[in-house]
């Protein structure tokens, strides 16, 4: 027999012992996932018991996370702008950091709608939006929920990821309005290289998009793959957190990230970067005049990133630092 005081005492005394980061907190969130309980309740029930099945999946739950398992991949969830999402170890798990692609993204559009005499906050109207390398779907879902009257591409070059990013976009309901494509960024691979771009979204959603390709004097799109050199279709917004991370930094990262999330949400090549070339030359191709591009850095990635917004593409860059004082977004105009 053991009560919630003790067994948090354990759990928190093993993951210590392990040199688990943030241990205390970690117990915490092993114990409540098990007891299905509030952190409020935990602290007001010190003494109440917890039956032995519940001590035993606490126990288990502890050891996994003191050999190296992810606090998230135990609990299958990670917050993100407020919202909960689903996680495994199909996805990168949602870093705070990203957030700041959300707030860049909306603050550029803001600014973008009271240049042209608009009100600025808006519901997304008429936006079309592309989150690319969508993992858990967390940027796509996050904006879907600010702008619920724009519409969205997400990709991912990961089948298995794309299939999470739906199920959360349904958790959030705005299912409706992203459309998940298997992509290699912005170029549809294998056999969806022939689907339509809208197939997926609600009749409602397209027809939106349709009005605004009119109103835009461009032709319709139904039946454009996502993104080949010839395709009408263009955005107002791509936000993109690639992956980032070299493989020569590989032996440097934390054992939970290292061994445990996907290899292909954290390497960007041997120094890290490579993807940022090919992403902007393919935004470039996929932005309307006046789009605005929103790229989350790696730590070290700002001088070898930002030289490939030349002048000629692309104006007004702009650099973010996170709350650590990182370089961490990278965002800019299409001329
Ligand atoms: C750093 S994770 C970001 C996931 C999510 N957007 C987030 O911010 O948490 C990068 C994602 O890009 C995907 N990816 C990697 N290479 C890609 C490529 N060439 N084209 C499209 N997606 C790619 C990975 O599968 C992974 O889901």
């Amino acid at each position: 027999m053991v009560n919630v005081r003790t067994a948090l005492k354990n759990g928190i005394a093993q993951l210590r012992e392990a040199n688990v980061p943030s241990f205390t907190l970690a117990a915490e969130l092993l114990l409540l996932q098990v007891l299905s309980r509030n952190r409020t309740w935990l602290y007001a029930h010190p003494e109440e018991i917890i039956t032995d099945a519940e001590a035993h999946r606490f126990f288990g739950l502890i050891a996994r996370r003191a050999a190296g398992e992810p606090t998230q991949h135990l609990t299958g969830k990670q917050e993100f702008w407020g919202l909960e999402f689903e996680v495994t170890p199909d996805v990168l798990i949602p870093r705070p950091e990203t957030e700041h692609v959300i707030e860049v993204a909306l603050d550029r559009l803001a600014l973008r709608e009271r240049r042209a005499g608009r009100p600025q906050k808006s519901a997304g109207e008429g936006l079309q939006i592309a989150d690319i390398g969508t993992g858990s779907g967390c940027i796509a879902i996050a904006l879907a929920k600010e702008l619920p009257a724009a519409n969205f591409v997400a990709t991912d070059i990961s089948p298995a990821a794309l299939a999470l990013a739906k199920r959360n976009a349904q958790r959030h309901a705005v299912a409706d309005h992203i459309d998940f494509r298997e992509a290699n960024l912005l170029s549809p691979v294998g056999a969806q290289h022939a689907a339509p771009l809208l197939g997926a979204i609600s009749t409602e959603a397209q027809s939106r998009f349709h009005e605004s390709q009119v109103t835009s004097n461009q032709p319709p799109t139904y039946d454009s793959p996502l993104a080949t050199r010839h395709s009408p279709l263009s955005f107002d917004l791509i936000a993109s957190n690639p992956p980032y991370i070299g493989r020569r930094e590989a032996p440097s990262l934390p054992r939970e990230v290292r061994d445990h999330e996907p290899a292909s949400a954290l390497f960007g090549g041997e120094e890290g970067y490579e993807l940022y070339a090919d992403l902007i030359s393919q935004s470039a191709q996929h932005l309307k005049p006046g789009g605005i591009l929103v790229l989350e850095l790696g730590h070290n990635s700002l001088p070898a990133v930002q030289p490939l917004l030349d002048a000629k593409d692309w104006t007004n860059v702009g650099v973010t630092n996170d709350l650590a004082g990182i370089p961490r977004i990278l965002a800019a105009e299409r001329l």
